[in-house]
This record gives C-alpha cells, sequence and structure tokens, in this order.
C-alpha cells in the first residue's frame, strides 16, 4: 500500500451514512460538504429549510443526501428525524452541531430567556445523543457533539459576546458526552465533543468587527477560526483513525489555552 493509500484508508468516511444538525449554515455547513467530498452519504437537518437548500447546492453531485426540517428542541421531531436517516441506511456517524448563541449578562437575564437557549443547545443535543445511540445500538458508530470554548473554562473569553445560559448549556454538552461515552462504549459507539473557538460564521455576524477586534489578540495563531477549520477534526472522530478515542473534548481554538484537566 502507498502511503497516500494507508493515510487514505485511516481517515475513510467514504460510505459512511453521517447525519449532521444545523447544516443549513456555518460550521454543520462546512462539515457537510466536507464529508459529501470524502464520499459519505448525508442527512442534513435544521430549522432553516433555504438554508438548507443552499448548503446542498454547494456539495458535489452524485452523494446522496436527505434534508429534514428539523427543531432539535422538539421531541418528536428529532425521532422523525432518525427514523427518515434509519431507514435509508444504519446510522454511522451523527454530528450535533445545531445551536444559538445568547448575549446578555447576570444582570439582564430572565428565565425565559435562560430555557429557550438551554431548551436548544443542551436538551436539544440530549434528544440528539439519545436518538443516535439508539439508531446505532446494534453496530456501533460515532457521536460528535459540538461544544464551545467556555464549556471547558466555565467563562467567556469576553462576556460581552455570550451569556450565563450559552456557557452552562456547553458545559452540560461537554459533561452529558463523557457521560454517554461510557454508557455507548459496550455497544461499540464512542461519543467524542469538539470546542470549536472564536469562529466568523453567520453566529456572529451581527457584530463580526466588535467581535474579532476584542477576541483576536487572545488567540496564538492570530486569527478567528473559519468555518471549515473544524472539518479535519470531525473527520479524525468520524473516521476508524480515532478508533481507541471516547469521552474526549477536542478543542479547535488556535491555541487558547484551557484550565488544566479540561
Ligand atoms: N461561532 C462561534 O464562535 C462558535 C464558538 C464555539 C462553539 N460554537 C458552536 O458551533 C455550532 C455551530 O455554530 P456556527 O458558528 O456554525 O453557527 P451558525 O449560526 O452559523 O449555525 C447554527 C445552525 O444551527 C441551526 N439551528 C439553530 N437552532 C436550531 C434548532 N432548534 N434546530 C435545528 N437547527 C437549529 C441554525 O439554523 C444554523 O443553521 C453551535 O453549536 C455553536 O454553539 C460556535
Amino acid at each position: 500500500m502507498t502511503a497516500e493509500g494507508f493515510v487514505g484508508s485511516l481517515f475513510d468516511v467514504a460510505g459512511r451514512h453521517v447525519l449532521i444538525t444545523g447544516a443549513a449554515s456555518g460550521m454543520g455547513r462546512a462539515m457537510a460538504i466536507a464529508f459529501a467530498r470524502a464520499g459519505s452519504s448525508l442527512v442534513l437537518a435544521d430549522i432553516d429549510e433555504e438554508g438548507l437548500a443552499s448548503t446542498l447546492a454547494m456539495l458535489p453531485p452524485d452523494i446522496p443526501v436527505l434534508l429534514h426540517r428539523t427543531d432539535i428542541a422538539v421531541e418528536d421531531e428529532v425521532e422523525t428525524l432518525f427514523a427518515a436517516a434509519k431507514a435509508i441506511a444504519p446510522v454511522d456517524v451523527v454530528i450535533n452541531n445545531a445551536g444559538v448563541l445568547s448575549e446578555y449578562s447576570f444582570f439582564e437575564i430572565t428565565a425565559a430567556q435562560w430555557d429557550r437557549v438551554i431548551a436548544v443547545n443542551l436538551r436539544g443535543q440530549m434528544l440528539c445523543i439519545r436518538a443516535a445511540m439508539a439508531a446505532m445500538g446494534t453496530h456501533g458508530g460515532s457521536i460528535v457533539n459540538i461544544g464551545s470554548g467556555p464549556g471547558s473554562r466555565g467563562a467567556a473569553m469576553n462576556v460581552a459576546f455570550t451569556a450565563p445560559d450559552y456557557v452552562a448549556s456547553k458545559a452540560g454538552v461537554q459533561a452529558m458526552t463523557r457521560f454517554a461515552a461510557q454508557d455507548g462504549a459496550r455497544h461499540g459507539i464512542r461519543v467524542n465533543a469538539i470546542a470549536p473557538g472564536a469562529a466568523a460564521t453567520p453566529m456572529h455576524a451581527h457584530h463580526l468587527e466588535e467581535f474579532e477586534a476584542a477576541v483576536v489578540g487572545t488567540v496564538p495563531l492570530g486569527r478567528l477560526q473559519r468555518a471549515d477549520d473544524i472539518v479535519g477534526m470531525a473527520i479524525y472522530l468520524a473516521s476508524s483513525a480515532s478508533s481507541y478515542v471516547t469521552g474526549q473534548t477536542f478543542h479547535v481554538n488556535g491555541g487558547v489555552l484551557m484550565d488544566p484537566g479540561a
């Protein structure tokens, strides 16, 4: 086998059936394009149907793709999504990426705002992890949950650009990842998290210049994250290259340090 062939087979995700939530925008779209280029079949879910159609238009032709309008905060919609995915083929990889940002301090937060963010970022990811584990129960697979730097640090890079509910939801995602990894291990299901850093995606479009000015100086690699900076880690975690890796959170953040043990 050539060196290229060896590396290619280690990271091979061709033919894997991959479900990605939040695929209408930003990092979800970047991962959809990457897995499609790598030959995976896709189920792409989001509440934004127009955005899903735009993602589809960016994919290489001849890749099997199902677009599914799903609100991950709604239990029945998540169950319907996974039933549709399973009806096509056994689900090998699930990337729980959909999420919402919030920006207010403890002096402003209301209980209703807290409930909305927790419903999507934490309860929504729980519903998707549960459905993914049920779907993979008989053959194993890889689940990748998208957390965030504050989920490990317990604090924002800059409090002006996030909120207590967002930080708590992402810490919860990373804790659930470890629990699900222990639960899933005996069924051959690996569960890991990726914690992006400060990314120039549509999530921050409304204040991009201000955001960049405030945080870029704290990033050792000296720039904001691009949406596609995440795809190498996502493919690694989906492939057999990571077959002995579970329960971990990987920071893709340009070198911003986390607390020891995070
Ligand atoms: N942008 C950053 O700086 C940053 C940093 C760390 C972590 N993250 C996380 O990365 C993930 C992707 O974020 P992004 O920056 O690409 O943002 P984005 O806003 O570009 O994409 C998020 C997608 O999630 C979808 N979505 C929102 N609520 C949903 C729901 N209830 N059901 C289904 N889909 C829903 C949106 O429609 C959108 O398409 C999120 O979980 C986010 O919290 C982002």
